[in-house]
C-alpha cells in the first residue's frame, strides 16, 4: 500500500542541500588528507572547513525541522524491522550531519587554529587545548568508515524501494508524487 502523502518542501530542500554538500565535503576530506603538506593541501582544508561549517548551520535547521515534524511516514507498507532499520539509519545520518562539523570545529579550535568561512573569521586563533583537539580528531576520523557503511545502506535501501518495490521513495524525496 502506497503512502500518497507528499513530503514537505522543507524536508526535501534541506535533505538535498545538506545531503549533497555532506557528500562533497566528505569527498574533499578523504582527498585532502593524503595530499603532501603545502599550499594545495592548505587550500583544500580551507574549502573543507568553510563548507563544513556552513553545513552545520543548515544541519541545525534541519534537525529542528525533523524534531518539529517527527519521522517521515513510510512510503509503503514494509516489515516492522525494515521500518525500524530505515529510521535508525536516518537517525545516524542526522546525527552525523551535526557530529562531523562539530568535531571538525573542536579539532581545529583545540589545535589553536582559526575558523574562517570563505575568509570571514568566525573563531580567532587561540592557545591549544590538546584534549579538545584529541577528542574532535578521534570522532572526526573514526566516524569515516561507519558513515560510508551507513551511507551505502541508505542509498541502497532507497534504490531498492524505488526500483524493486516501486513505492516511489526517491520520487517522493524529489518532490514528485
Ligand atoms: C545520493 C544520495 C542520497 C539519496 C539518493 C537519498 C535518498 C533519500 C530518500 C529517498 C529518503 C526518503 C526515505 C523515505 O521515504 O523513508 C531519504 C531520507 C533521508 N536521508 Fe537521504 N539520500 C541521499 C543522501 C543522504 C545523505 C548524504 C544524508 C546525510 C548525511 C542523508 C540523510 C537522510 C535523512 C536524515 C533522511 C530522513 C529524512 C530527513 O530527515 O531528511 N541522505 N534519503
Ligand atoms: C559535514 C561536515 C564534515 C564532513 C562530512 C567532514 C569529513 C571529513 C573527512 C571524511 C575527513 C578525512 C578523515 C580521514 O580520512 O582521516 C576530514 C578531515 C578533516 N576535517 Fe572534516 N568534515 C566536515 C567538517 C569539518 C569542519 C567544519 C572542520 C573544521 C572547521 C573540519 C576539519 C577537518 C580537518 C582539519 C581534517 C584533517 C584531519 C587530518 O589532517 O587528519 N571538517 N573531514
Amino acid at each position: 500500500m502506497l503512502n500518497k502523502k507528499p513530503l514537505t518542501w522543507q524536508t526535501i530542500v534541506l535533505h538535498w542541500i545538506v545531503g549533497l554538500s555532506f557528500i562533497g565535503v566528505f569527498g574533499i576530506g578523504l582527498y585532502m588528507v593524503d595530499l603532501p603538506r603545502g599550499p594545495e593541501k592548505f587550500e583544500w582544508i580551507s574549502l573543507h572547513k568553510s563548507i563544513g561549517a556552513l553545513i552545520l548551520a543548515a544541519a541545525l535547521i534541519r534537525f529542528g525541522w525533523r524534531l518539529k515534524e517527527g519521522a517521515l511516514p513510510p512510503a509503503s507498507k514494509m516489515p516492522a524491522w525494515q521500518d525500524k532499520a530505515a529510521k535508525a539509519v536516518h537517525g545516524i545520518l542526522l546525527l552525523a550531519t551535526l557530529a562531523m562539523p562539530i568535531s571538525g570545529v573542536a579539532m581545529s579550535v583545540g589545535g589553536g587554529r582559526a575558523i574562517e568561512i570563505f575568509g570571514w573569521q568566525v573563531i580567532a586563533e587561540s592557545a591549544k587545548t590538546p584534549w579538545l583537539q584529541e577528542l574532535g580528531s578521534t570522532i572526526h576520523t573514526s566516524a569515516v568508515e561507519i558513515l560510508i557503511f551507513v551511507f551505502v545502506l541508505h542509498v541502497g535501501g532507497a534504490i531498492k524501494h524505488q526500483v524493486i518495490d516501486k513505492d516511489g521513495t526517491i520520487s517522493r524525496m524529489l518532490g514528485r508524487s
